[in-house]
């Protein structure tokens, strides 16, 4: 399976920072937003990962990922001409994908949990074709793509206007190859995009959509909002300071995951030299 992270769109919900900087790019708590969609598709065992940017930003996410060797994983950026939500952007990777199935996670999702390894890992072993959708309980739904269930038959509801439960889905989805094929024929909304949700109700109708629970214990945000932004990094900090363990260090997990060897991550190390970020690298050694 390749690996897809969405990283372009115009962000305007954090304008104006995002007037000259990608959302992707922004820090949360003490690093890039993208770090942790990045090692939570390299927790899934994925190597082989697209990145969907706006073309007039390459240059600052090459700088930042480079091709990925430092971790011993492969990042190649794939160019959208314009934003036009989320299955657009997937419909860019078909040559990067080359008949492979795929993980897909928005670039501004941040999962926490020490159980997200084990669960994509069994989701990806478990995948038969179709698509796997992921769920999460919210108090407030009514911002995402949400489950509505009448007898056994599901359909999703982009942001309902009426209550219809409290199950968000979140913004991880495994698909198959195929999925490319139906998402031409997909038209776009009335908000300019070409929604995920229409995708995932053909398959929903079709019977070839699985649904996984992100149990109690999981943290979600879509870091789209200032507030979203807030709580995240402000749960990413208790976590980090209070018990030291760290979320959305990609070198971290390359080093876990036996990609790269001790003398490698020393010498990453030394490129963020007097930082905290290389303090607590260095814990691992
Ligand atoms: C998108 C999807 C929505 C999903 C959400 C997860 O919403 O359309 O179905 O629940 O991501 O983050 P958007 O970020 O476009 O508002």
């Amino acid at each position: 399976m390749k690996g897809i992270i969405l990283a372009g769109g115009r962000g305007t919900r954090l304008q104006p920072i995002t007037n000259y900087l990608n959302k992707h790019l922004i820090p949360l708590y003490n690093k890039p937003i993208i770090f942790y969609p990045l090692c939570t598709l390299m927790l899934s065992g994925i190597k082989d990962i697209g990145i969907v940017i706006n073309p007039n930003e390459r240059e600052f996410f090459e700088k930042l990922l480079g091709d990925g060797s430092d971790w011993n994983i492969k990042i190649s950026f794939i160019e959208q001409k314009k934003p036009g939500g989320i299955i657009d952007a997937i419909s860019y990777c078909e040559n990067f994908l080359n008949g492979e199935n795929f993980i897909t996670i928005l670039g501004d999702n941040i999962f926490l949990s020490s159980r997200l390894k084990d669960d994509l890992e069994n989701a990806k072993k478990d995948f038969k074709g179709g698509c796997t959708l992921f769920s999460y309980h919210v108090k407030d739904p009514s911002g995402y793509g949400v489950l509505k269930k009448n007898d056994s038959i599901f359909e999703i509801v982009e942001k309902p206007e009426k209550f219809v439960s409290n199950l968000a889905i979140t913004g991880i989805y495994i698909y198959e190859f195929n999925s490319i094929e139906k998402i031409k024929k997909i038209t776009f909304s009335h908000r300019g995009e070409r929604e995920v949700t229409d995708l995932n109700n053909i398959y929903l109708k079709e019977g070839n959509a699985k649904i996984k629970y992100f149990s109690r214990g999981y943290a979600w945000f879509d870091v789209g909002s200032f507030d979203s932004f807030n709580e995240a990094s402000n749960l990413i900090k208790i976590v980090e300071s209070r018990q030291n363990i760290g979320f959305g260090y990609p070198e971290e997990v390359a080093y876990n995951l036996k990609y790269i060897s001790k003398k490698k991550l020393e010498n990453l190390i030394l490129k963020v030299e007097n930082s905290e970020y290389s303090d607590y690298l260095t814990k691992l050694l």
